[in-house]
């Protein structure tokens, strides 16, 4: 069994309202509501139908339901923000379609068509007409993204775009050619420090271009070096600098070491009066929140003039006639010095080198010299004793 049940009394009067408005409607929207992006054109496109045995006086589009002082809805292509960028591509028979290039914010309306028959009283305002919204793009992407990791900008706009167009992505200024993710998203994966730089997103024909979010890349310190300052040769006294470098985001905190002891922090560490007991390996170390790195060790090489220097008599200072003694010369320097043996109260050297073989009596002192200046010893006696003068003394 059955029931059939008619409809209730409402609903029947709402299915008629409904055709009453359906025969009304003359015209027709392909969007209802258009989401367009800043500076774009945009197309309204539409088509409408009138009582046939009319004849089409006006079409026109207007922005307003409020009729002007000459009881007309005003025109809007004598509207002067608009009559440069507004372009009637339809007829006058059914195509309304109009073009509004260059659009702003400041065309975020309601738009309607408008036509008047022959038949005076008939003026359609062509309701529901056209909402436009007009949207910029905006990047999101995160502040930062460590290196290795992947990230994820998103371009975004207001509304939904009505024009489905292909989205692009600037780097610098510069296209992005790789890379480009569905829709209007850009995927980086595993980041690299190349990576960073102001992105901004556009749409394919458009040339509107969002404004450009830096995206900054954090990675560990990278290529740790020392430099010496001044370059070239350092001479005891001299002042130096020794500057750590190294590329990481954030940037480091350095650390100097001496041979392996810690002696201070900061970019750079000075040393003023440098003396050479300073020649050793210096390192710096580079360390931020991701990671740390030793540069390569330094040794400074300090030149100094001669220094601690002494005469070294190998055996005694006493020998016999014909035989000799060897004076040996020791000093500091650096570079090493030439060493000159003098006779003393004599002005012209008796012998040059590290040894000197003396054969006679006297007192002999050497002289150690550089080109960061010379030293002389004290002087060392040696005596001869004549071979009788000796046989005897040994009789
Ligand atoms: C408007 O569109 C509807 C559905 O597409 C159609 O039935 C109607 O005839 C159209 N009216 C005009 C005036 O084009
Ligand atoms: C609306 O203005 C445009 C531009 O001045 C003009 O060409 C057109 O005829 C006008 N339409 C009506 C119905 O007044
Ligand atoms: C209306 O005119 C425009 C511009 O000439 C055209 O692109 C569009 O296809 C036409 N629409 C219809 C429904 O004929
Ligand atoms: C708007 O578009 C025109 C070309 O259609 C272009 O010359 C102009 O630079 C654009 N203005 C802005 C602000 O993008
Ligand atoms: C990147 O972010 C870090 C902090 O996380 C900041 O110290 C650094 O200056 C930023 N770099 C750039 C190029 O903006
Ligand atoms: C440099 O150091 C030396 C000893 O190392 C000292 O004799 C000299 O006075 C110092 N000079 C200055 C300018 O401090
Ligand atoms: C280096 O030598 C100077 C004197 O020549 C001395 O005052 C200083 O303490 C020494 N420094 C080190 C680290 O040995
Ligand atoms: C000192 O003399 C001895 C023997 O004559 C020799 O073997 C030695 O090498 C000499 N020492 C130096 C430092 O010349
Ligand atoms: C050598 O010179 C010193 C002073 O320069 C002097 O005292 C000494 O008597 C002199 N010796 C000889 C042997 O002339």
């Amino acid at each position: 069994m059955s029931v059939r049940m008619s409809p209730p009394l409402p609903l029947i009067f709402l299915l008629m309202i409904h055709r009453a408005y359906s025969e009304k409607e003359d015209v027709n929207y392909t969007h209802s509501h258009i989401c367009a992006l800043k500076n774009s054109s945009v197309i309204m496109s539409c088509t409408f139908t009138y009582p046939t045995g009319r004849q089409i006086m006006k079409v026109f589009w207007t922005k307003t339901k409020v009729k002007n002082a000459y009881n007309e809805f005003p025109n809007l292509s004598e509207d002067p923000e608009y009559s440069q960028r507004l372009q009637y591509l339809g007829d006058k028979q059914k195509n309304c379609t109009i073009r509004l290039s260059h659009v702003t914010q400041k065309d975020e309306h309601m738009y309607y068509f408008r036509f008047t028959t022959d038949e005076d009283n008939v003026k359609w305002l062509g309701a529901p007409g056209v909402s436009l919204t007009v949207t910029d793009l905006q990047v999101e992407a995160p502040e930062r993204v460590t290196e290795g990791d992947s990230v994820r900008l998103t371009c975004k706009s207001s509304c939904a775009l009505t024009d489905r167009a292909t989205y692009i992505w600037y780097r610098n200024s510069q296209p992005l050619t790789e890379r480009r993710d569905r829709n209007n998203q850009l995927l980086l994966q595993s980041v690299r420090r190349e990576d960073a730089g102001r992105y901004s997103c556009a749409l394919q024909e458009h040339t509107y271009i969002s404004p450009a979010v830096q995206l900054n890349v954090t990675y560990p310190p990278k290529s740790v070096s020392v430099s010496i300052s001044p370059s070239g040769e350092i001479v005891e006294g001299d002042s130096v600098t020794l500057s750590c470098s190294s590329d990481s985001n954030p940037p480091a905190e350095i650390s100097w070491f001496k041979g392996g002891t810690f002696v201070g922090s900061g970019r750079i560490y000075s040393i003023s009066n440098i003396s050479s007991n300073h020649s050793e390996e210096y390192k710096c170390k580079s360390r931020n929140k991701h990671g740390e790195k030793s540069s390569d060790a330094v040794t400074l090489n300090i030149m100094y003039p001669p220094k601690t220097i002494s005469v070294f008599i190998n055996g005694s200072g006493e020998i016999v006639e014909g035989d000799s003694v060897t004076l040996i010369c020791s000093s500091d320097s650096n570079p090493p010095a030439e060493i000159s043996w003098f006779k003393e109260n004599q002005s012209s050297s008796v012998g040059s080198g590290q040894s000197f073989s003396a054969l006679q009596s006297g007192r002999f002192y050497c002289e150690a010299h550089n080109q960061h200046g010379s030293q002389r010893s004290d002087a060392v006696t040696v005596t001869v004793k004549g071979r009788a003068a000796h046989l005897l003394f040994l009789k």
